[in-house]
Formats: C-alpha cells, sequence, structure tokens
C-alpha cells in the first residue's frame, strides 16, 4: 500500500532523511515547510539524490490537505505552535509525530514537559478527529539519507489507535527499519525519554548514532 505523506519540517534532518526513504519506496511524499520555496529547494535536493522527480514541496498547510498521512518533525520548541497552525487541515488524518521533548543545552538529560509525554499533549489538544501515532524518536538523522546503510535502531510505535499504529508500523518497514508494536500513545513517553540517554550515549561512546533494539521477538520470515 502507497501513501500521501506530508513531512512537516521536511527540510530538517530528521524529516528530509525518512521523507527520501519513503520517496524511494513508492510513496508520493510531500516536504511541508513554513516557506513554499524552502520546501521545494529541499525537495529538489533530495530528487537529486534519488535521481528522479519523486518528491515535491510545498507550504505545510497545504501539503497536509492533501496528504492522507502528516508526519510532525519539528523542534519540540515549535511542535505545539506548529500543530496549532494546522488543526483544521489535520482533522480525519493521520498525525505520526517524530517530535522529542528536549529542552536545550542540556539535551542528554530527561527534561519531561508537566504533560510528560509531548505526543499525549498533542492528541489531547487536537482530540479523536486525529488519529496521533509516535514514532522514530530513537532512529538518529545521522545516516537515514545513505539510502544502502542498514540503520541499526529499532522503531517503538505507539497510539491508541491500533490501524494507525499498524500503519506506522508499514511505514517503518518500508523506510528500512522495524518497527515494533509498544502500545497505546502512553506509552510513547519511554521512546520520548531514550533519546536523550541515546544522546548521552554517543557522547560517551564516541559514536554518532546508538540506538535501541528489542530483543525476544520472533524472527520475520
Ligand atoms: N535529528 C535527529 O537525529 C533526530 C532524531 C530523532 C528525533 N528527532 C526529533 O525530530 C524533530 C526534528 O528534528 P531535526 O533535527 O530534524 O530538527 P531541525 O532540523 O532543527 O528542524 C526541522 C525543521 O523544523 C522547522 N522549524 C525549525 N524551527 C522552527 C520553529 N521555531 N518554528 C516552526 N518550525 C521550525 C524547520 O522547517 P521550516 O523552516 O522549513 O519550516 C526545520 O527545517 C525534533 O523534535 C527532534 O527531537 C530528531
Amino acid at each position: 500500500m502507497t501513501y500521501s505523506i506530508c513531512v512537516i519540517g521536511g527540510t530538517g534532518a530528521e524529516g528530509s532523511g525518512l521523507a527520501l526513504r519513503w520517496a524511494k519506496h513508492g510513496h508520493r511524499v510531500t516536504i511541508g515547510s513554513r516557506d513554499g520555496a524552502k520546501a521545494q529547494a529541499g525537495a529538489d535536493e533530495l530528487n537529486g539524490i534519488l535521481g528522479r522527480d519523486a518528491l515535491r514541496g510545498l507550504e505545510s498547510a497545504e501539503g497536509v490537505a492533501a496528504a492522507d498521512i502528516a508526519v510532525l518533525t519539528v523542534p519540540f520548541a515549535a511542535q505545539r505552535s506548529t500543530v496549532e497552525g494546522l488543526k483544521e487541515v489535520l482533522a480525519g488524518k493521520i498525525l505520526i509525530d517524530v517530535t522529542v521533548p528536549l529542552a536545550p543545552p542540556k539535551v542528554s538529560r530527561v527534561q519531561l514537559p508537566p504533560s510528560d509525554s509531548c505526543v499525549v499533549a498533542i492528541q489531547d489538544m487536537l482530540g479523536e478527529s486525529v488519529r496521533v501515532v509516535s514514532a522514530f524518536q530513537n532512529v538518529s538523522a545521522h545516516k537515514l539519507k545513505h539510502l544502502d546503510y542498514e540503520i541499526d535502531c529499532d522503531v517503538l510505535v505507539t497510539s491508541d489507535d491500533k490501524d494507525a499504529r499498524q500503519i506506522a508500523i508499514g511505514l517503518a518497514a518500508d523506510a528500512g527499519l522495524r518497527g515494533v508494536d509498544a502500545g497505546p500513545l502512553a506509552n510513547s513517553v519511554v521512546a520520548e525519554s531514550l533519546t536523550s540517554a541515546l544522546i548521552w550515549i554517543n557522547r560517551i561512546y564516541k559514536v554518532p548514532d546508538a540506538g535501541i533494539r528489542i530483543t525476544g521477538l520472533p524472527v520475520a520470515g
């Protein structure tokens, strides 16, 4: 199954890598930005890597309106205001939120917001008309644009909607990653918190992209 996906903040490190991988798989991907020209420049760069005109760039509101699935990849400080501005066009859609509630400069220390999970706070704000999924928080942007690179990290996928969870697990696979059903959206706080520990581990062990693996699962046949 292929989807029409708009990556909000797809001009950035994490969003552009996911967008590229999904476009390579055959999804119809739009780079969303606050600035349409910046979005198109981002899409042009990714098309150059891909070697074909598969992605387009639009202002996020226009891109989300035309998409089946929106993916949010903006800094935590911009998460709430960005979603507030897109509330109307998000209605009826799936929103995959990749946000990690980092509070610079101490990004290697967990500093959860008052709501604990920043993604749960977005579901509460949007209400039932949007099916919010949390995923990809532990996947470093470092090698996402290296299309042949096998990223050594599982993706914890949480949502209160079972079908949306399965769709996001499929999108993880389409990006070359293993998505793991990690339950209701309340469990998103686990993935959101883990990222600070991974940033710490990167620094201590002098590596660029420490990741996580869930053990004990059946090997996919
Ligand atoms: N980088 C990673 O390795 C990584 C890994 C896992 C999760 N994450 C999470 O993914 C999200 C994106 O990370 P990133 O590293 O890709 O971020 P980024 O490159 O700093 O920013 C992504 C995009 O967000 C938009 N943006 C930036 N500041 C904004 C503001 N004040 N208001 C509205 N939009 C703004 C910009 O898009 P426009 O200017 O085009 O609108 C920017 O290109 C974050 O929540 C991060 O914690 C990142």
